[in-house]
């Protein structure tokens, strides 16, 4: 596929099953995360991949964190914090790891972060992968953060859930490109 087929057509998807993307391929995406675009060269990044059973591990850290958060909490909604990790073979925890630097304000590495996932889930469906970003209320927990051993300079920018496609991937909805762009001319 090149690469601007990539770039139009690709579309999140929910439904994955294994395989993940294996050593190879994982390291493809890995390549394509860290040519975001990055102000002063700071590297603002770092990814931590869950798979196998470290995912149930994860979904045990959520139906906990879940249970602090709403003490009557039903058993449903416990085995659905439980199971989320699981709805892909693999997660890829992307986070902005901030440093102070007086060109670049914090803001500026999270979007770089922000821009890295992107390229990753870019990446991971040009080589036919299926990914979703995802982030929800876990994402911003404090203990969630412990867990995952994120420090106070970094930000969690989301949970990016890959696999194998098991729906048909549908084309995205074509888009109106002059609604959102426009030229500007001084007078
Ligand atoms: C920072 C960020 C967080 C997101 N968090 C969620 C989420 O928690 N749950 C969800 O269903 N979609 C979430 N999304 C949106 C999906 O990743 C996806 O973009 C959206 O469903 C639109 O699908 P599309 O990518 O095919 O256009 C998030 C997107 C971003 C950029």
């Amino acid at each position: 596929m090149d690469a601007l087929t990539a770039l139009h057509q690709r579309v999140s998807i929910t439904k994955l099953t294994a395989p993940a993307p294996d050593k190879k391929q994982l390291n493809l995406l890995f390549m394509a995360a860290l040519r975001a675009a990055d102000h002063g060269n700071m590297r603002p990044w770092r990814f931590l991949v869950i798979e196998g059973s470290s995912r149930e591990r994860l979904g045990e850290i959520f139906a906990r964190v879940g249970k602090e958060k709403k003490p009557d909490i039903s058993d449903a909604e416990l085995d659905r914090f439980k199971s989320m990790p699981l709805r892909a073979p693999m997660v890829i925890v992307c986070i902005a790891r901030c440093r102070e630097n007086p060109k670049v304000p914090q803001i500026e590495q999270v979007l770089s972060a922000g821009a890295a996932t992107q390229n990753l889930i870019n990446a991971a469906f040009v080589l036919g992968f299926g990914a979703v970003w995802r982030t929800g209320d876990m994402a911003y927990d404090i203990r969630i953060r412990g867990a995952l051993g994120l420090g106070e300079n970094e930000v969690l920018v989301g949970f990016v859930y890959i696999g194998t496609p098991s729906v048909p991937i549908h084309l995205p909805r074509e888009q109106n490109t002059e609604e959102f762009f426009s030229y500007w001319a001084s007078e």
